[in-house]
């Protein structure tokens, strides 16, 4: 015990496990880092563009001075790309950032949370971070999330005084499975004006067009929504913590009030502005990750290996029966220097998590895929 006067809900927070770095993998199982592939993170396999890093070059003379705190000229670009005012912005340090502002600001002070389960990690640590009650609603068949089960998870306890805040992925990490703009709209005209509805972007740039969706004008109808995006996905700026919220200005403002005083560093606004312009970049992300998915899932599907489909720049799949398969595929990559993510976490630890990457580094990862499965027997 320590002396501190520690809240238990601080005291019970599990440490978030990110995807093991290439270094450390080299270090640990004697591989040189050069051959060693990465595909446990969602990152962007082009890297950052080549648009941000002459941006943040312009900024480095700067970098003496704090950043903008106000964000005027990533804010403009944004206002411009999506039809909002300013006033409607907030932006974070990454979406994370965002997801846990929202966390603070809706949900403090004895809230609670509504989440799916298999949703992303940091719904539940944000609900216990400002120590609020997290209920988790089980997931569908298809490990998506039940949004009628969790409407009625927001108002279970009391009608009276439903949930104050739920996270929503679309899609959803760890498992990629999207959901409908039939099935959010019917969503959002059900859950209660207090609740807040975090709809989760991050991986919004990889939907196909035909599944593609106008959230801001669900921001304008609802104003219990905040749409979270981030720069680290199909923008490239992962290592830089960029994200965004957009909401009415009643949650905004109040976001802003909660967040970090210059959260957002200089140099990652800069580089957002300039990715934000970089179609050509976007289009080249897109086109990766499809031509990416149709490789991995063609020999997925030659191999019987099951996979949930995935919406996202990543596919979850099954590695063995075993109760254990996903540990020890993950050991049995890591030593072909081929890093996936573990998902027991998630309560999947049959299952792991491999980003698409590019044609490559799925090929790594495919040579080495048969042997690892087959130490999971
Ligand atoms: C569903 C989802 N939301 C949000 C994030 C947060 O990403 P970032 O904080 O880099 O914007 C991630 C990252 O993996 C994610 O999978």
């Amino acid at each position: 015990m320590t002396p501190f006067h520690i809240p238990d809900y601080i005291r019970s927070i599990a440490p978030y496990i990110g995807g093991k770095p290439i270094e450390e993998v080299a270090r640990e199982f004697g591989l040189d880092p050069a051959g060693i592939v990465k595909l446990a993170s969602n990152e962007n396999p082009l890297g950052i563009p080549d648009s941000a890093k002459r941006a943040m070059a312009d900024a480095m003379a700067e970098l003496g001075r704090y950043p903008d705190d106000a964000g005027f000229d990533l804010k403009r670009a944004l206002c411009e790309k999506l039809g909002v005012a300013d006033d409607w912005l907030v932006l974070g340090a990454g979406s994370s950032d965002i997801l846990i502002t929202a966390a603070m600001t809706f949900a403090g002070n004895g809230g609670r949370v509504v989440h799916s389960q298999y949703g992303f990690v940091v719904y539940g640590l944000a609900a216990q971070k400002v120590g609020a009650q997290a209920t988790v609603v089980p997931a569908t068949a298809g490990f998506g999330h039940d949004l009628g089960a969790m409407l009625a998870a927001v108002l279970a306890v009391d009608e009276d005084e439903p949930a104050s805040l739920v996270y929503v992925a679309n899609p959803s990490n760890p498992t990629g499975t999207f959901l409908t703009p039939a099935e959010i709209e019917a969503f959002l005209d059900e859950v209660p004006a207090e609740t807040v509805v975090v709809l989760d972007e991050a991986y919004t740039e990889y939907l196909d067009p035909q599944q593609r969706f106008d959230s801001v004008e669900w921001v304008r109808r609802y104003p219990n929504l905040l749409v979270s995006r981030t720069f680290s996905k199909a923008y490239g700026l992962a290592g830089l913590r960029i994200g965004y919220g957009i909401a009415q200005p009643a949650l905004t403002n109040l976001m802003n009030r909660v967040r970090a005083a210059f959260n957002v560093n200089a140099l990652a606004q800069a580089a957002a502005v300039a990715a934000l312009a970089d179609q050509a970049f976007l289009d080249a992300s897109y086109a990766v990750n499809r031509d990416g998915y149709r490789q991995l899932t063609a020999q997925f599907d030659a191999a019987g290996i099951a996979y949930i489909p995935s919406s996202g720049n990543f596919i979850l799949f099954k590695a063995g029966d075993a109760a254990d398969a996903g540990a020890k595929a993950n050991v049995a990559l890591l030593k072909s220097g081929v890093i996936v993510r573990p998902v027991a976490n998630y309560g999947l630890p049959q299952w792991l998590r491999v980003s698409i990457g590019t044609k490559p580094e799925n090929d790594v990862f495919l040579a080495a895929l048969p042997a690892a499965l087959q130490a999971t027997r």
